[in-house]
């Protein structure tokens, strides 16, 4: 059973390693970003409340993904494990995850949070490419797609993300820092917190990962 949180600001990389420990360990990637984009994408009511504030990159109210997040983590497939990827962002949503974590009777094995500096997340904003339809994500000098412009899966074009623009990317990185960063103190205190150094290849970043988890 391997229970995880992913932390960190926006491009710090939480994606990409999520997807690598999804690949490493089968256990499921539970982006509430992605679930908020694809709601947008499909036009739900969930879609509707949630895409302007996405796009001006302020948080959703917890509620909305409290309630997404319960759901996910009560199917079969989060039976050995899970890697929460974007959630918790606040504390009430970290308060809310324990009595849901507790409802289940599972409790969490680590949280990991990826530390890289502002510059780096500024320079990783600008490169970031993504596939509208399949959710992959690029970089266009760090990990480009084999055709220029076009996705190496579906062979869809490839979008700069509206809040990867540097305007709301430094709005992202405000709400980071004031809701999300005082759970690093939240976890901390509970022995769960494992920061690893995010700045490198993503191979090696991985490598720490597996070390921090006591899974080399
Ligand atoms: P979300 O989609 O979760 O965005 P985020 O947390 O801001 O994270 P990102 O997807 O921007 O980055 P990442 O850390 O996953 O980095 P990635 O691996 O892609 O959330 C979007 C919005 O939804 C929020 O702003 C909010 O409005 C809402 N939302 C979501 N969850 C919410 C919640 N719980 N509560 C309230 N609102 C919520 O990598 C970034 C780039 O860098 C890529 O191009 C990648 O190829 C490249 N890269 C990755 N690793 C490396 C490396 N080691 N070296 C070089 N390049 C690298």
């Amino acid at each position: 059973m391997m229970n995880l949180i992913l932390l960190g600001p926006a491009n710090a990389g939480k994606g990409t390693q999520a997807k690598k420990l999804h690949a490493a360990f089968g256990i499921p990637q539970i982006s509430t970003g992605d679930i908020l984009r694809q709601a947008v994408k499909e036009g739900t009511e969930l879609g509707k409340q949630a895409g302007p504030l996405m796009a001006a990159g302020q948080l959703v109210p917890d509620e909305l993904v409290i309630g997404i997040v319960r759901e996910r983590l009560a199917q079969p497939d989060c039976a050995a494990g899970f890697i929460l990827d974007g959630f918790p962002r606040t504390v009430p949503q970290a308060e809310a995850l324990d009595r849901v974590l507790e409802g289940l009777s599972k409790g969490l094995t680590a949280v990991v949070s990826l530390e890289v500096p502002d510059d780096v997340l500024a320079e990783r904003a600008a490169g970031r490419r993504s596939c509208p339809r399949d959710g992959s994500v690029y970089h266009l000098t760090q990990n480009p797609p084999k055709r220029a412009g076009l996705c190496d899966l579906c062979g869809g074009e490839l979008v700069q993300r509206e809040d990867d623009r540097p305007e709301k990317v430094k709005a992202r990185m405000v709400e980071y820092r004031a809701k999300t960063e005082p759970l690093k103190a939240y976890y901390e205190k509970r022995g769960l917190l494992r920061r690893v150094e995010g700045v490198g290849s993503p191979e090696g970043i991985f490598a720490e990962v597996r070390r921090v988890l006591g899974r080399p």
